[in-house]
């Protein structure tokens, strides 16, 4: 009767065990399903920064990611040119950052929200801590001056900073403007929102399937195939999210180069 009993227990306690393994693995499971994709702040970190240009920011317009003049399209004034490190050959442009000027007698306290439009070449005939700011491997930006002057007094020229990726908060759908031909497409992205930059891309016309599209430069993504004469729709994904998103017959079949057309998707 004893040992019956026990074994009854026993098993029953095994059954219990076995219950509460499924639930923790379920558990588990659910833990790996990927969180929504919306892209949180890194954490602070230490950095320079100086600034390029004069209070006009034009200096900034036709920087390296390819948007051109930045009123036009957008970004405005709080722009950043990115050290060859953090620049990422051009998967870092439309990225933001948040900039504050820290432990020097120039700093304002004020945080700098900027977007990345530019690279801050290296300069090899200076010594990485002496006007080689941008050298590899130094992680360094290059304001605009006016976003510069938020932070920190302009005559201090270079200040310590802490920064911090944030997400890029845009109004409105990713926009894209187009150049090339009627045989090879090549797009420029912007008003990137949430991780604000792009890891890969796909094109296809009216009368294609999707086409990979490869990285040209900064923010720009080419597609070698006839696509004149036909409605265009991207798909699009994040470099740092991974999200995916689809933009359905963005441009229509009369598209032109030098036009930008608007989606109504973005990242967030
Ligand atoms: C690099 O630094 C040298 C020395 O100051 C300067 O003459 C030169 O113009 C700089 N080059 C670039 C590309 O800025």
């Amino acid at each position: 009767m004893a040992s019956s009993f026990r074994s009854w227990s026993s098993g029953f306690f095994f059954l219990i065990v076995l219950i509460s393994a499924m639930f923790i693995g379920m558990a588990v499971g659910y833990s790996r399903v990927p969180a929504p994709a919306v892209f949180r702040p890194s954490q602070w970190s230490q950095a320079h920064a100086t600034f390029y240009g004069d209070e006009t920011a034009r200096e900034t317009m036709g920087g390296a990611c390819g948007y051109g003049n930045l009123f036009q399209t957008g970004y405005g004034t709080d722009t950043v040119a990115l050290s060859t490190t953090l620049f990422n050959s051009g998967y870092a442009c439309g990225t933001c950052y948040q900039i504050k000027c820290a432990n020097a007698p120039a700093c304002y306290g004020v945080i700098a929200t900027v977007t990345a439009t530019n690279i801050c070449p290296p300069n090899w005939s200076k010594d990485s801590n002496k006007g080689g700011w941008c050298n590899p491997p130094r992680v360094h930006f290059d304001m605009s001056k006016p976003a510069f002057m938020k932070i920190a007094q302009w005559k201090a020229g270079i200040v310590p900073v802490m920064y911090r990726r944030v997400p890029c908060v845009r109004t409105g759908g990713l926009r894209f403007k187009f150049q090339g031909n009627g045989y090879w497409l090549l797009v420029y992205v912007m008003n990137v929102g949430g991780g604000g930059d792009i890891a890969s891309m796909w094109v296809k016309g009216s009368k294609t399937g999707w086409i990979s599209m490869s990285h040209n430069w900064g923010a720009s993504y080419q597609a070698f195939a006839s696509l004149g004469g036909q409605a265009i729709s991207f798909k699009i994904t994040s470099y740092t999210t991974k999200q995916t998103v689809i933009a359905l017959n963005v441009a229509p079949s009369n598209w032109a180069v030098g036009m930008t057309y608007k989606s109504t998707v973005n990242f967030r």
